[in-house]
């Protein structure tokens, strides 16, 4: 792992390098607990939602393994587009006859009076809060008026990047260090040699090693500031013209939400003694959104944000802190990821110990109104939220699905009590609801679980404050890592992208497997993820129970012939990782976004860098629409209404990517178009 690579790990791999789980013991027992690749019929299916909904009936491809790849290409496709091979280089490839290019990088003002970035120090606090934040996440866009106007999450931070005068100073610093231990390392060895010892191997200092550990760190409460001002949400105006699409300097609609950016909190936990602070009394203002991940939107024409790995940001200074008891489950410890503790008194454990309560939500923003208060919705749970896929029932009640994605959690929905009418007020509508988990049975069947005082032991404010202890009460089922829900508008049927699991069938030193292998998570050690979906009872999103399937498994049949190969609609020509990122457009057809190891060796040989694939889900065919620079990741994606655009993110690029410059890569938003104006795919 090279330095820029260390020190810009996921809060996921953050937390794991932090918290190391413990040896795994019994790696036999944990692989023949894996399921043979035939051995997944039942759940596997590439019929249309509707055709295997209530028949019983799931069709497995792996019935016939031999020849399955041929049985998951067969029937006309509906992709108006010739599949792209892999990519392994520092920029954006598409199919023929589409072109793409950039409409936001990181640091590009929203206003005139902002400057342009100054790649020599990656800006100011000042003139970030008027740019286009850091590494673009979930995005979507609404048409107000003759508007079109984007709203853009940005998720976290590369300090190694966005800093560049301390990045700088960090890695000469380590260099110096590396080089004088390695001095003191070579005179011990002379000295030993002239004694008449042989200095062994071990004697030695690698530098390299050494180098590895710098992680840059702000120096400054500036560093600090510029840092928070460079996440949260950009709601940015768009326009297309001749030369394409570009954004509205000055819109009245343009407007930075920043961590420190003041909103409301509602909902049953608004005002609970867990979410009281000095600065905040009464428990219902607070300042800042963070780890902005994933995106959604309400029916009435609001942006919902995500608050994801929102327990990185807080630390204590004092080392020593005992801190409450349900920190541990959410990850929050004394060592904070960007040493924000050290110089903002909010963030640090000794001083504000509620702070972290206050986040881990889903937040509405209004993109209408640039003056408007962001909501913390606590009735949607706290948890790492990744993001929010709203869908109507029958009866007009407004369902919420949400992943929490993090190895071994869960999946939620929620309902909310009154239907949502066109036009009325609806401001309580993701206020007042119940809040679910998801229980899959290995036969196909699966529950929602209502999280309520009586199945919990808990009240209700402390369910939503402590929803992933109140998920574990009711037995919800351990999942491979929640990422995006995706909502067919054509079909009743949801998916969610399981992105990966090393956990999974994990045997714990004392002997017990708190996350073992079960249907839709069937793949011990799961380092390539899948995708799950699922056929409401009785058509309507809002019932409690479901029948579901897996639309896809990632693998590698070009190395294994068993689970790990994938599932037949996986096959030389579409390999992937770790889905991710994931929308149904209006036509029925699933975008898949990842977000894995893009080494292209050893298991991942053949799947290149992150990549943007679209599958047909009657047919079950998965092909690769677009790939990303070495180094990003694919995430955010939404269509103009005429979906003639689509506006994808690619989050912390490697290289130089977009603009060739040494040392800046700049997370952007780009624009991909046919040639010929056409519909896309
Ligand atoms: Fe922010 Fe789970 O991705
Ligand atoms: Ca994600
Ligand atoms: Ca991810």
């Amino acid at each position: 792992m090279n330095p820029s690579d260390r020190a810009r790990l996921s809060f996921d791999d953050f937390d794991e390098l932090r918290d190391p789980r413990p040896e795994q013991q019994d790696f036999d027992r944990i692989v023949s607990a894996a399921i043979s690749r035939r051995g997944f019929l039942g759940v596997l299916t590439l019929g249309s939602g509707a055709a295997a909904l209530g028949t019983g009936t799931l069709l497995s491809t792996f019935a016939s393994s031999g020849e399955a790849s041929v049985v998951a290409d067969a029937g006309a496709s509906r992709f108006g587009f010739e599949p792209i091979p892999i990519a392994t280089d520092g920029t954006v490839h598409v199919p023929p006859g589409y072109r793409w290019q950039v409409l936001a990088s990181w640091g590009q003002p929203l206003f005139s009076d902002a400057p342009e970035l100054d790649t020599a120090t990656g800006g100011t606090a000042q003139s970030q809060i008027r740019a286009f934040g850091e590494n673009t996440d979930g995005m979507e866009l609404f048409a107000i008026g003759r508007h079109q106007v984007l709203a853009v999450n940005h998720e976290y931070v590369n300090p190694d990047v966005n800093l560049v005068v301390s990045a700088a100073k960090a890695y000469e610093a380590a260099a110096a260090a590396a080089e004088s231990a390695a001095a003191e390392a070579e005179r011990i060895a002379a000295a030993a040699l002239a004694a008449g010892d042989a200095a062994g191997p071990g004697d030695k200092t690698d530098a390299t090693a050494v180098d590895a550990e710098v992680v840059v760190l702000p120096v400054s409460a500036e560093e600090v500031l510029k840092l928070q001002n460079a996440q949260g949400v950009t709601v940015m105006e768009v326009i297309e013209g001749d030369d394409g699409w570009s954004v509205v300097k000055d819109s009245p609609f343009n407007r930075r939400i920043t961590n420190n950016t003041e909103m409301r909190i509602a909902g049953p936990a608004a005002g609970h003694a867990l979410l009281k602070t000095e600065a905040d009394p009464d428990g219902l203002r607070v300042l800042g959104t963070m780890n902005n991940c994933g995106s959604g939107r309400t029916p009435w024409g609001t942006y919902l944000t995500c608050e994801e790995n929102f327990n990185g940001y807080f630390g204590s200074t004092d080392v020593d802190q005992a801190l409450p008891e349900a920190f541990a489950r959410y990850g929050i410890k004394t060592e904070g990821r960007y040493a924000y503790e050290r110089f903002d008194e909010r963030f640090d454990l000794s001083k504000n110990v509620n702070e972290p309560n206050r986040f881990g939500y889903i937040v509405e923003i209004d993109p209408a109104d640039a003056s408007s208060t962001p909501v913390k919705r606590t009735a949607l749970g706290r948890f790492k939220h990744e993001n929010a896929a709203s869908v109507l029932a029958p009866d007009g009640r407004v369902v919420v699905y949400m992943g929490d994605d993090e190895r071994g959690e869960y999946l939620y929905k929620y309902v909310s009590r009154q239907p949502y009418v066109p036009g009325g007020d609806t401001d309580t509508l993701l206020d007042d609801g119940q809040l679910f988990v998801a229980k899959f049975n290995d036969d196909t069947s699966g529950q929602w679980l209502a999280l309520t005082p009586e199945a919990t032991g808990m009240d209700a404010a402390e369910i939503l404050i402590h929803t992933r202890m109140a998920a574990s009460a009711v037995g919800a089922t351990t999942m491979d890592r929640p990422e995006w829900v995706a909502v067919n508008p054509v079909a009743v049927e949801a998916y969610c992208a399981l992105t990966n699991n090393r956990e999974r069938g994990l045997v714990l030193e004392d002997g017990t497997v708190p996350k073992p292998v079960n249907g839709p998570n069937p793949r011990a050690l799961n380092h390539f993820g899948q995708i799950v979906r699922w056929y409401p009872a009785d058509d309507d999103h809002a019932s409690e129970a479901f029948e579901w399937n897996l639309f896809v498994m990632a693998g590698n049949p070009e190395v294994y012939d068993d689970a790990y190969a994938g599932s037949d609609n996986v096959h030389a020509g579409n390999l992937f990782n770790s889905p991710d990122g994931m929308q149904i457009d209006s036509t029925g057809l699933v975008w898949i976004q990842t977000d894995g190891d893009d080494s292209n060796e050893g298991d991942f040989v053949g799947m290149g860098n992150n990549q943007m694939l679209l599958g047909d889900p009657a047919t079950g065919q998965i092909v690769r629409f677009l790939t990303g620079p070495k180094g990003s990741e694919v995430t955010g994606l939404t269509f103009s209404s005429d979906r003639r655009t689509a506006f994808v993110g690619i989050q912390h690029p490697g290289g130089t990517f977009p603009d060739g410059i040494e040392g800046m890569p700049r997370s952007s938003v780009i624009v991909v178009k046919r040639e010929d104006n056409a519909t896309l795919a």
